[in-house]
């Protein structure tokens, strides 16, 4: 594995990421920080180096992959068209948390990263390690979130490590992620309307500011997969994501007062199951919870803790051993929309309401 711990010279993280970047010009897989979670990248244009992410992963072929860039002139090689709206949204957000789907060129990418379909997500991370990899190995690079399928994504190099060790050509460690939520991944169609396949890093009221018409994929507002809702036009959004191990349910009321008597009554009745529990709570009604275990999602009133946190917290609840896990909702404003897709398909969909 290749290390950069936080802390090292700079000679020894040059040395690392030379290394790194070596790695992906021979086909091989290196695990890398972003500022959303940490990617497990591979040469895009390999069809066996792709492969060999799907592999370590365990993920459905049928799930396109991002590719990454560091330079807007890599674009042209990439993709066969740009419309204004999308790059007035690569000048607002790019570098940073936005992929956008865009029209393929045909002949460059390994198939194997599109899933077959004619368009591929792309974006530019905002993380310095990131792009100097992206920049010294010469590559488009394909990385989804570097966790096993089905596991909550990495906001560390050692959750990489728990999930990929063995599996993987090396791991960068560039110390925890910021945003802790993936990416945006948004779609523009030829009347110009921006549509939200994915809910991420920058928000709706963000991309509003800079395209005229800004919607929501129909298929994110439903309760999970069944068979009477439309098909995700992200394929990765059908998949049951970022769930822990023990059963996770989020609670929704009218007030917090009736949330947290809810949840104090759920774990009691837990408990008198003998069920090992945990709770999810923001700061605001920590107090309330006095005597449990309490997971923070920080305040209510900065929404981007929860984001930054959420995953660290699902594996804390596994690695803790807790079965049954009770979560506070909150409201679906800015980050709130991210961390709200993402607890709710933790859940599996199960949501009450106190
Ligand atoms: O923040 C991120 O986006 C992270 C970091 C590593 O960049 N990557 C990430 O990749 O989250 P992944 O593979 O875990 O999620 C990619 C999402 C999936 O939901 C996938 O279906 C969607 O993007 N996607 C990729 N290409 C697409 C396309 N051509 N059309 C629609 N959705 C696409
Ligand atoms: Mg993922």
């Amino acid at each position: 594995l290749v290390r950069q711990p936080s802390g090292t010279t700079d000679e020894r993280a040059e040395r690392d990421l030379k290394e790194a970047a070596a790695l992906l010009q021979s086909g091989k897989t290196v695990a890398f920080p972003t500022e959303t979670v940490y990617g497990l990248g591979g040469d895009a244009r390999r069809s066996d180096a792709v492969e060999s992410i799907f592999t370590a992963k365990g993920r459905p072929a049928d799930n396109p992959l991002i590719v990454h860039i560091a330079d807007r002139r890599q674009l042209d090689e990439l993709v066969s068209g740009v419309k204004p709206v999308e790059a007035a949204l690569m000048d607002a957000f790019w570098p940073g948390p936005l992929t956008l789907v865009l029209p393929v060129r045909p002949g460059v990418l390994s198939p194997r990263v599109t899933a077959g379909l004619d368009t591929v997500g792309i974006r530019m991370p905002d993380h310095p390690v990131a792009l100097r990899l992206l920049a010294v190995s010469g590559c488009p690079v394909a990385a989804p979130s570097a966790n096993r399928s089905g596991r909550p994504s990495p906001t560390r190099a050692s959750h990489v490590r728990e999930d990929l060790a063995g599996r993987i050509g090396g791991i960068l460690d560039g110390g925890p992620t910021g945003v802790g939520v993936e990416s945006t991944v948004v779609q523009a169609g030829d009347d110009g309307v921006v549509t939200i396949l994915r809910p991420g890093g920058i928000t709706a009221e963000q991309l509003a500011a800079v395209a005229a018409a800004v919607e929501t994929d129909p298929a994110l507002a439903g309760s999970g997969p069944d068979e009477h809702s439309p098909a995700p036009r992200s394929p990765g959004m059908k998949y049951t994501h970022y769930a822990p191990r023990g059963r996770l349910c989020v609670v929704e009321g009218p007030s917090p007062q009736r949330v947290t008597d809810h949840i104090r009554a759920a774990l009691a009745e837990a408990a008198a199951r003998g069920e090992r529990t945990a709770v999810l709570a923001f700061d605001e009604h920590r107090s309330a919870y006095e005597g449990e275990r309490v997971y923070s999602l920080g305040s209510l009133a900065r929404l981007e803790e929860a984001a930054h946190r959420l995953y660290d917290v699902l594996r804390a609840c596994d690695e803790d051993g807790a079965a049954f896990i009770l979560s506070e909702a909150c409201p679906q404003e800015g980050l709130g929309a991210a961390v709200m897709n993402r607890l709710l398909k933790a859940a599996g969909h199960e949501v009450v309401q106190a």
